[in-house]
């Protein structure tokens, strides 16, 4: 699949996701973040080590550096909500604040980043880099949990080559 219709698939993914989550009770709701905090990691980590070092150049340069801070911004929400309780008082907030965080990214990725990413990449290049980052998210998934990654990438901005 080509990277950016990746990208955007597993963007509607999420946003189903959060929809759901806002009306569960919490059982349910356990699992549904989990599957949440699942999604993002692998979606952030096939960005931060493909797609964007890829598609880097004078044009997405800035867009791209504003991305990994807001991945960074994600994943430090993301590891909050791994040491809560789902009952706790503040897991519907941080919820909350995990998807407009989440609303925000996305809409600046398909809006800005994207677009200007077509321009420069031919439809070949976008394939290959589909099949490059369908299997890393392959592999994350089959060694299970990839949201337990997500703590240890919490100090700084992932590097963009
Ligand atoms: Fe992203």
């Amino acid at each position: 699949m080509n990277a950016i219709e990746l990208l955007e698939q597993q963007h509607r993914e999420v946003e189903k996701l959060f929809d759901k989550i806002e009306k569960a009770e919490s059982e349910e709701k356990q699992e549904l973040f989990d599957e949440i905090a699942d999604a993002l990691a692998v979606h952030a980590a096939i960005e931060e080590q493909h797609f964007y070092p890829a598609t880097k150049d004078a044009r997405t340069e800035e867009l791209l550096h504003e991305a990994v801070e807001e991945h960074l911004a994600v994943k430090r929400i993301i590891a909050d909500l791994l040491e809560m309780e789902v009952d706790d008082p503040q897991f519907d907030a941080k919820i909350k604040v995990l998807k407009e965080q989440v609303e925000h990214h996305v809409e600046e990725e398909e809006k800005q980043l994207f677009p200007k990413v077509k321009k420069v990449h031919s439809k070949d290049e976008l394939e290959d880099l589909g099949i490059l980052m369908e299997r890393t998210a392959r592999e994350l998934k089959e060694q299970g949990a990839p949201r337990m990654q997500v703590p240890s990438e919490t100090g700084a901005a992932a590097p963009l080559d």
